[in-house]
């Protein structure tokens, strides 16, 4: 049995890696989950073969009184910035000055915006991972690093003790989801991708830390016992055959020249990549050297880091506004002159809360300082006081809902102010228009304008009276003849036939996302079900959390829910999931990757579209791509799979894969 249980570690450990950290995986979610789950059976019912590497050990743990000290074994220094190719010549200077041309080479590699991480394995297990703290003395976070599924738990060939250093990330766009969900619940957004993983890493309790979207890259060896490695491109490619995440775009080089090359090439590129990078990491590359070069008080001689020049616009802040979302929770905007920066034109900025702005001090008329967090979210970094002219006004907290004149209200433990009316106008447009957007319902015409004037004329109370809306009523719309009715009053009876997991997900309910609801949907398939399961039973879902647990059961304790639901079952609406698990066609057991921008699907639907017809969908090209769908301004994926020979189809080619099959 023994053996048996080391088999499949070994398999389930591979597939992590082609999953995690190749980002293209062998075999399909279902057959991983097998492997897992027998391996989880075999170690319940063999209590005494569970060992820590297992991959059954990720998650787990109970949440500490205080995270314990670690003394580093070796120093974790900081590095000395260089922000010009004057100051990196400079650096190069100093080289020189002490070795000889022919020991003179560099790596250069991106500096990863995210948290610093020493990890120590010994006979290959990993034993303990922690926050660098002040170079010598840092936090014990072991427990938590554990569930960052690109960390290996145990090396592909062990050594009898490895230390490495490596940065903990969250990427742009999981960044922008965990932010997007936060506000949404009234949580404290987080300012950019550094905060949210430094916040996420250091966390007691290590379940909230597996509930978010860590990943890692490693990139440098602080101890080795076992292999003699000479230069800095031997430990990189060292690290990446013990099954690290090793950031891919490193390059050696010769001269400075071509270290400036590096950095202005990766300052143009940078917006490419879906993680954050402020810099390049230049580092002498032959090991022996750089004990020559030795290191200052705090930063080697042997290294520097080129920063990207930050960019940062300014602009006016001409009103601010504010919007009452599906929950009541009340956003303050600004309003700007328009500005072009990172590529698009930004002329409006979430300032988050109002806590937010009153510490950052930011007025009506203001001009202040923005840049784009994550590369994406355009933010209001400071105003520029120097600027005023005493004509900017503090924003004060609204007393009353601007849009019902409702009490606003504020929730112990919660920053966002809300709306305390359910039936505010607002939050049942918002409601409708959540209800009736792409990703969910779908309901196409249905869009902000259609929604306010039903609610303005009392047409509308609730998301079921949709569905009992006639020509008639449509008719007496604004800019509305017998077409555009009837086309109408056709999107609003396809939608009655949307899968569960969408209905799940168009209702609204706190902490139900996308995701979320297709679990449900697919776990248990009826909403009458649903309805009826307890805290306990929705939390046997490894997916669940208490927090949503409570949160559904609330939902479905809501007698005015339950009769929006009776009503929307009553008109016709679906409320079950087909079983249907896809074989055969074109897209079975496919994997396909989604890149630049296609005209008649956002991504979502073209994931959901494919996950529907068998499929599943990478973020990035390799040899396990079958098709690449390239829409308009498509990425370097493109040019990769045209290098790796993947059929590319174009958005016209993919949709007629799909009929073929249907
Ligand atoms: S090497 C002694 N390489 O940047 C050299 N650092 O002060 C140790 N960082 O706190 C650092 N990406 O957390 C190195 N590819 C990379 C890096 C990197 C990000 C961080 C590191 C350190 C800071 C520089």
């Amino acid at each position: 049995m023994k053996e048996r249980i080391e088999r499949l570690r070994d398999e389930i450990r591979k597939h992590d890696y082609h999953y995690y950290v190749l980002d293209s995986p062998l075999i399909t979610d279902r057959e991983y989950d097998e492997l897992l789950a027998e391996l989880k059976a075999l170690e319940a019912k063999y209590p005494e073969l569970v060992a820590p590497d297992s991959p059954t050990q990720r998650v787990g743990g109970e949440p500490l009184p205080s995270f314990t000290t670690v003394r580093h074994r070796v120093p974790l220094l900081s590095l000395d910035n260089a922000f010009s190719r004057e100051e990196l010549i400079e650096f190069n200077r100093r080289i020189q000055a002490r070795l000889s041309p022919e020991e003179i080479s560099y790596v250069c590699e991106l500096k990863i915006d995210g948290v610093s991480i020493a990890l120590t394995y010994e006979n290959g297990i990993l034993v303990s991972a922690a926050t660098r703290g002040d170079g010598v003395v840092g936090e014990n976070v072991t427990q938590n690093v554990r569930t960052i599924r690109t960390v290996p738990l145990r090396l592909r060939d062990p050594v009898p003790r490895l230390e490495v250093r490596g940065e903990i990330y969250i990427a742009k766009e999981d960044f922008v989801r965990l932010n997007r969900e936060r506000e949404e619940k009234g949580e404290k957004t987080f300012a950019n991708p550094r905060n949210s993983a430094a916040g996420s890493l250091r966390q007691l309790d290590p379940r909230v830390t597996a509930s978010r979207p860590l990943k890692a890259f490693i990139y440098d060896l602080l101890y080795v016992e076992g292999p003699d490695i000479r230069d800095q491109a031997e430990v990189l490619e060292f690290l990446r055959l013990q099954g690290f995440p090793v950031n891919p775009n490193w390059r050696l080089v010769k001269s400075i020249d071509e270290v400036w090359d590096y950095c202005q090439e990766w300052r143009e590129r940078r917006h490419e990549l879906d993680y954050e990078t402020d810099g390049v990491v230049v580092k002498l590359n032959p090991l022996g050297a750089r004990e020559t070069m030795g290191v200052t008080a705090k930063s080697p001689r042997w290294a520097t880091a080129f920063k990207f020049p930050a960019e940062e616009k300014e602009t006016r802040i001409l009103r601010i506004e504010l919007n009452v979302g599906r929950t009541g929770v009340i956003t303050p905007t600004a309003v700007m002159d328009p500005v072009l920066i990172g590529g698009s034109v930004v002329s409006r900025a979430s300032l988050h809360n109002f806590d937010l702005m009153r510490e950052k001090d930011i007025r009506k008329g203001d001009w202040v300082l923005i840049h784009k967090a994550g590369d994406v979210i355009p933010e209001v970094i400071r105003p520029l006081v120097e600027k005023r002219t005493g004509m900017e006004e503090p924003f004060p907290v609204p007393e009353r809902c601007p849009v019902c004149g409702a009490t606003v209200i504020r929730f112990e433990g919660e920053v966002a102010y809300r709306c305390d009316n359910i039936n505010c106008p607002a939050r049942l447009k918002e409601s409708l228009i959540f209800f009736a957007s792409r990703e969910a319902m779908d309901i196409e015409g249905m869009g902000p304008a259609v929604v306010d004037q039903l609610v303005d004329r009392n047409l509308v109370q609730n998301v079921a009276d949709l569905y009992h809306l006639t020509l008639e009523d449509l008719l007496t719309l604004e800019k509305t003849g017998q077409k555009k009715a009837t086309n109408l009053l056709e999107a609003i009876e396809a939608s009655k036939s949307r899968p569960l997991s969408r209905l799940l997900h168009a209702l609204g309910i706190r902490f139900v996302g996308g995701k979320t609801a297709r679990i449900l949907a697919e776990k248990f398939r009826d909403i009458d079900v649903i309805a009826t399961l307890s805290e306990e039973s929705l939390m046997q879902i490894p997916e669940i959390g208490a927090k949503i647990a409570a949160s559904v059961v609330s939902f479905f304790n809501e007698p005015e829910n339950l009769e929006t639901i009776e009503k929307l079952k009553a008109a016709g609406v679906n409320t079950k999931e087909a079983v249907a698990a896809i074989t055969e066609g074109p897209l079975a057991n496919k994997t396909l990757v989604l890149t630049g921008s296609l005209e008649s699907l956002t991504r979502n639907e073209a994931t959901e579209l494919i996950e529907r017809y068998g499929g599943r969908v990478s973020s990035s090209v390799s040899r396990k791509t079958d098709y690449v769908v390239a829409g308009t301004d498509p990425g370097s994926k493109l040019d990769k799979a045209r290098q790796l020979g993947i059929p590319v189809l174009t958005e016209k080619e993919f949709l007629e894969l799909l009929k073929g099959n249907s």
